[in-house]
């Protein structure tokens, strides 16, 4: 496959502070593995071999020393620096010269979730153009992004909204062509004072270049101790494909 993969695994993982003061949120343990090899299994699976790891300087080494060249996944991985924590699309920025023209898979190394990533992959390659987004019904949506639905299209994404216009929350599974880069560099940051990726799927929605899915099977993110718990029991209840 054409499609290269991303994974974002910054952040300083304040949310779950002791546990991320000496080492990175995405090498915490769930199930019998560290966090990050689910989204690498998950590329690996679809069939995307060339993978880069976005992660900040403090933990670099660790990351390196947990996965290597990439020889005993099946893989090869890339690894660049993220300086300080400026956002999702800020760290997804520093794939540009990686990605060097193809199309993407981006994850965030903190989802962790059932079903595979093949169909989608599949259905985005098939388009070759725009994004693709994978959108999951939660019970908490102004945890997320959340999107906005009509006539079988994404009209909009709200990020953590006070009033939620869905139950939809954007998962952190995107598909894009190679025009994200030129995106991210018109954004301005948010009132958190970040690059948002919320950003860049609005300005795909507002070119009319925005596909979705809906995610099979369970989906949460590991960010919180109360997600992380619940990552553990999905992944022993009912490992991922
Ligand atoms: C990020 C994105 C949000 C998305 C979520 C999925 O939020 O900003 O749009 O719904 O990941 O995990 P964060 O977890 O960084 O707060």
């Amino acid at each position: 496959m054409d499609l290269k993969g991303i994974i974002l695994a910054g952040g300083t993982g304040s949310r779950l502070m002791p546990l991320t003061k000496v080492t990175n949120k995405h090498l915490l343990p769930i199930g019998d593995k560290p966090m990050i090899y689910y989204p690498i299994e998950k590329l690996i699976s679809a069939g995307i071999g060339e993978i880069l790891v976005v992660t900040g300087v403090e933990h670099m080494g660790d990351v390196v020393g947990l996965l290597g060249s990439g020889k005993d996944f099946g893989c090869r991985f890339t690894y660049k620096v993220q300086d300080e924590a400026g956002g999702i699309a800020q760290a997804l920025a520093l794939g540009e010269n990686f990605a060097a023209g193809s199309t993407i898979a981006v994850i965030l190394g903190d989802n962790i979730f059932q079903a595979g990533l093949k169909e989608y992959a599949e259905k985005f390659e098939a388009r070759h153009n725009g994004a693709r987004i994978l959108l999951k019904k939660v019970h908490d949506p102004h945890r997320f992004g959340v999107a906005e639905l009509a006539d079988g299209k994404v009209v909009g994404i709200v990020e953590k909204p006070d009033k939620p216009k869905s139950d939809f929350a954007v998962t952190g599974i995107y598909f894009y062509d190679s025009t994200v880069f030129d995106i991210i560099r018109t954004l301005k940051p948010s009132d958190r004072g970040e690059l948002e990726i919320t950003h860049v799927n609005q300005h795909y929605i507002d070119k009319g270049q925005m596909a979705y899915d809906v995610l099979e099977g369970w989906w949460t993110d590991a960010g919180t101790f109360e997600s992380l718990k619940r990552a553990n029991e999905l992944v022993a209840k009912d490992p991922p494909k």
